[in-house]
C-alpha cells in the first residue's frame, strides 16, 4: 500500500508539471484527489490493516494526498499568472496613438435665428411668451377680429381637428390670450416664437409646418411710430446697420392700419437685382396698430389703450440672411447643411 501510494504520488505529480491549462489541472485534482479517485480507495481499504500500520498508512495517505493538492495549487497560481501576463499584453493600450475625433452638435439654424430674434426683443424691453399649437378656432381666428365665414379665413389654409380646434395657423392668438389673461388691467409687451401649421403643399417657399414670431406691445399712446422704430432697430441689428426700412400699406383682419415691412435689398444695395426681383427691397414681415375690435374683446379699452404687433417667419428671415434657397433644407435636417452654421 505504500508503494501504491507513493507511485501515485510520483504519477499525479509528473502529470501536474507537464500540464499547460487550468482545464487540465481540474481533470487532475478530480482523477487523485476526487471521492472517487485512487487515494481515496487506498483509505477505503485501511480496515484491512493491522492496528499498527493504519496510522502509518493514514498518514502517508494525507501527506500524498497534501503534497498533490500543493503542486496543484502552485501550478494554477503559475498558469494563472502567465494568464493574466497574456491577457495584459493583449490588451495594451497604445497611449501615443492620435484620438478618435468626437463629433460635436451645436444648435439647429433655426433654433439660432428665433434665439438671436429673442435676445434682440429681451433688448428693448419685450418679454417671451407661449401659447398652444392645438388652438381654438376662437384664438386663432374669432379673438382676432375674423368672425366665422370671414374671406380672409382663407388666406391660412387649416388643418382642423374638429368643427372648434385646430392647428394654429399663426402665432397671433398669443397676442389674445395674453391681452385676455391681463384682461385690461396692464401693459403687454411680448414676443411669441413657436411652430405654425398651413394645409399648403411644400415646396422651396412653402412648407405645410414652419415657424412665427409674433410681437405685441400695448400701453397708453402706443404709436405707428413706435412700430416703426422697433422694427428699425430689429431689421438693423438682424440684417446690417448699412439697411433701410420701408412699410407699405397691407391689409390684416387684426391691425388698422396695417403695413408690411421690406428691408433694403442687400445684395443690389437697392439699385434692383434678380434676389429684390429689380425691385430693391425685400418683405420682411407684416404688421401694424391692433384693432380696436381685437383690443376690445381682450378686455381692453381702445380709447384709453392703443398697442402695435406684428409677426414674421424665422425661415424666411434665416434664408435672406444666410442665402438659403430652399425652406425644405431646415426640415430635412442634412448635416452638411445644419454644419455650415454651427458657430466654432
Ligand atoms: N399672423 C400673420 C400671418 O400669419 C402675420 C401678422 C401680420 C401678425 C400682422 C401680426 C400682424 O401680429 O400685426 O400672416
Amino acid at each position: 500500500m505504500k508503494e501504491r501510494l507513493q507511485e501515485l504520488q510520483t504519477e499525479a505529480l509528473a502529470k501536474v508539471t507537464e500540464s499547460s491549462t487550468l482545464s487540465d489541472l481540474q481533470d487532475i485534482r478530480v482523477a487523485y484527489l476526487g471521492k472517487k479517485g485512487p487515494i481515496t480507495e487506498v483509505l477505503r481499504g485501511m480496515g484491512k490493516l493491522s492496528p499498527e500500520e493504519r496510522p502509518v498508512i493514514g498518514e502517508l495517505a494525507n501527506k500524498v494526498r497534501e503534497a498533490i493538492a500543493n503542486e496543484l495549487d502552485s501550478k494554477k497560481a503559475k498558469l494563472e499568472a502567465e494568464e493574466l501576463e497574456k491577457k495584459l499584453e493583449k490588451e495594451t493600450i497604445d497611449v501615443t496613438l492620435p484620438g478618435r475625433p468626437v463629433q460635436v452638435g451645436g444648435p439647429h439654424l433655426l433654433t439660432s435665428i428665433v434665439e438671436e430674434i429673442e435676445d434682440l426683443f429681451i433688448g428693448m424691453g419685450f418679454e417671451i411668451r407661449e401659447g398652444p399649437e392645438v388652438e381654438t378656432d376662437y384664438y386663432n381666428f374669432e379673438a382676432l377680429n375674423l368672425p366665422k365665414g370671414h374671406p380672409a379665413r382663407d388666406m391660412q389654409d387649416s388643418f382642423y381637428i374638429t368643427e372648434e380646434l385646430l392647428m394654429r395657423t399663426h402665432t397671433s392668438p398669443v397676442q389674445a390670450r395674453t391681452m385676455g389673461q391681463f384682461n385690461g388691467s396692464q401693459p403687454v409687451k411680448m414676443i411669441c416664437p413657436g411652430k405654425v401649421y398651413r394645409r399648403d403643399t411644400d415646396d422651396a417657399t412653402h412648407s405645410h409646418q414652419f415657424t412665427q414670431v409674433e410681437g405685441l406691445y400695448v400701453d397708453k399712446d402706443v404709436r405707428m411710430s413706435d412700430l416703426k422704430g422697433v422694427l428699425n432697430r430689429f431689421a438693423k441689428q438682424m440684417f446690417g446697420e448699412d439697411r433701410e426700412i420701408r412699410l407699405r400699406p397691407s391689409f390684416f383682419p387684426f391691425t388698422e392700419p396695417s403695413v408690411e415691412m421690406d428691408i433694403s435689398c442687400k445684395v443690389c444695395n437697392g439699385e434692383g437685382c434678380s434676389v429684390c426681383k429689380g425691385t430693391g427691397w425685400i418683405e420682411i414681415l407684416g404688421g401694424g396698430m391692433v384693432h380696436p375690435r381685437v383690443l376690445e374683446m381682450a378686455g381692453y379699452d381702445p380709447k384709453e389703450y392703443s398697442g402695435f404687433a406684428f409677426g414674421m417667419g424665422p425661415e424666411r428671415i434665416a434664408m435672406l440672411k444666410y442665402g438659403v434657397d430652399d425652406i425644405r433644407h431646415f426640415y430635412t435636417n442634412d448635416v452638411r447643411f445644419l454644419k455650415q452654421y454651427h458657430k466654432a
